[in-house]
């Protein structure tokens, strides 16, 4: 016989907000919020002899109370149950309504089930916080996905809670440390997001640490007895066409493959940790899937990096401003007229989202960039406009010995931290002169070719010259460099 039965019931915290998320991407409008509390309605066929049991088992089904419209016999649809003995009892027919939308809840159980889990490793760098932020979007491919942010340090004040489900600190450098701290999530993350980074003096060692941290982790949650996980997103950049570029011992050595870099150049004779990196995951293959990301230089915004080229030239700026130094380009007459690429960190974060839920891009390697290029120059006269300084004409004439004197800044970066009320950053931390000097000198145009990663299907474009502006608004947002000028 058919009866109608119903039941109330609380949804945990976790299901409520991806059910939220789900009818939100159905409907493709903003919906009321779902209650907790719930009630089952639903139509049961139940077998004479078992209708006792029958209504038992409604108390598992679950719908928000308010959003109930009109419970009904639908489509064929299989339920999880609890017991072998209670499935006898259960219609195979039965339809949820919720705020007017109706939705199959086997879709929302598939959906829930198999939603991504992603954890961030090296969430507070500059790549770091553009995944954070593209994954948490509504729109991010293959969402809605739980975030797990993680980083060496305790958060930094900067980095909003709600863009990680949470925000784990461990040093993947220590073994214990990893285990301990990554263990409580090895069943549940699907896709790992490594966009960590340490830097010793020579490449080789390069090579040690940043294998170690990687093979570490991988090793936690692919050891687990219920891993989950699927593939991993590898950040690397343009120093796969480089090479070391800054160890002092290599560099003078090296000769770079022409520009445009292309993916399919083969490696270079010489130590990497990009190679490093890329070998290990091959050697997770079938059991893993990969992508690998080549980056130009990155465009994003943060306290923690250790190359951070924006953040670098707004210290520069906002010396220069405070002292009423006129604002220099320190590089040479070759990179202020030549070409040069940049990767904003909204367009690493796409594409490597991207990659991670496209069987086409799986276990390949693609450059990131922005897809357009710029000159010094042009890119200078934005900065002086963005910062309120005076342009100032290279002039090849004039010797400026920029690394000796920002070396005696240090007090001034003091001052203006104190005076403005700024996030409590040291200039040495936040900046990288060294390494930009050596970028501003480059004798070859520093620019990767787009059309692989556009033959795959990834599209995604950002003008730089409009990304500088939109970034350092954001530093400025972050409390990190002054408000104003
Ligand atoms: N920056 C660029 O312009 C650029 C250009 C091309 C390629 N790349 C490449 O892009 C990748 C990411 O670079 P990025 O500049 O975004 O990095 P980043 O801003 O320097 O951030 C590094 C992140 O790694 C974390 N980390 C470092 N050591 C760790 C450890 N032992 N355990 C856990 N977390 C650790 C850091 O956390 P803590 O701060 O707490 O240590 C931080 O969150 C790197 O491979 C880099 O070579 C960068």
């Amino acid at each position: 016989m058919m009866i109608s039965v119903s039941a109330i019931e609380r949804i945990p915290e976790n299901i409520l907000a991806r059910l939220a998320s789900f009818m939100r991407r159905k409907s493709g409008k903003r919906t009321r919020p779902l209650s907790p509390v719930v009630q089952v309605t639903r139509t049961v066929a139940v077998p004479v002899q078992e209708e006792q049991q029958g209504a038992t088992i409604a108390a598992d089904i679950v719908v928000p109370t308010q959003t109930v419209v009109a419970p009904t016999v639908a489509a064929p649809i299989s339920l999880r149950r609890s017991s072998r003995d209670r499935r006898s009892a259960i219609s195979s027919d039965y339809e949820v309504y919720l705020n007017e939308e109706h939705l199959s809840l086997s879709h929302m159980e598939h959906e829930i089930q198999y939603s991504p889990v992603a954890l961030i490793v090296g969430v507070t760098g500059m790549a770091g916080l553009g995944l954070a932020e593209a994954l948490k979007k509504e729109t991010a491919l293959g969402g809605p996905w739980k975030v797990y942010g993680a980083a060496r340090r305790s958060k930094p004040s900067w980095l909003p809670s709600s863009l990680v489900d949470r925000y784990i600190y461990f040093d993947a450098l220590n073994i214990h440390d990893t285990q301990e701290k990554l263990s409580p999530i090895s069943n549940e993350v699907t896709h790992v997001f490594w966009v960590a980074i340490q830097v010793r003096d020579t490449e080789e060692a390069n090579v040690t640490v940043n294998s170690a941290m990687l093979s570490n982790v991988l090793n936690v949650l692919k050891m687990a007895p219920a891993s989950r996980l699927s593939h991993i997103t590898l950040q690397t950049g343009t120093k796969h066409y480089l090479g070391p570029i800054f160890d002092s011992a290599l560099a003078s050595q090296l000769v770079p493959r022409d520009p445009p870099f292309s993916e399919d150049s083969p490696r270079l004779p010489f130590p990497n940790f990009y190679y490093a990196l890329e070998d290990l995951l091959k050697s997770y293959s079938p059991s893993l899937t990969y992508s690998v990301h080549r980056s130009s230089i990155i465009i994003g915004a943060s306290s923690r990096s250790i190359y951070n080229t924006l953040l670098t030239l707004a210290v520069y700026a906002s010396i220069c401003k405070y002292e009423g130094l006129p604002f220099k380009y320190p590089g040479t007459r070759y990179t202020w007229e030549h070409f040069c690429d940049m990767s904003d960190a909204r367009v690493l974060a796409e594409q490597q989202i991207w990659a991670s839920v496209s069987d086409t891009a799986k276990n390949q390697a693609f450059n990131c960039t922005n897809g357009d290029v710029f000159t010094w120059k042009s890119f200078w006269m934005v900065l002086c406009e963005i910062f309120d300084v005076d342009f100032v004409p290279f002039d090849d004439a004039e010797e400026f010995d920029w690394l000796g004197e920002m070396k005696e800044k240090g007090r001034v970066w003091d001052a203006i931290v104190e005076e403005k009320g700024l996030y409590k950053t040291k200039m040495e931390e936040i900046s990288c002169f060294a390494a930009l000097n050596m970028v501003l000198h480059f004798e070859f145009q520093h620019v990767c070719s787009m059309n692989k990663s556009r033959e795959f299907g990834f599209f995604g474009h950002a003008d730089t010259l409009k990304s500088v502006r939109m970034w350092v608004e954001r530093l400025r947002d972050m409390n990190i460099i002054p408000k104003e000028g």
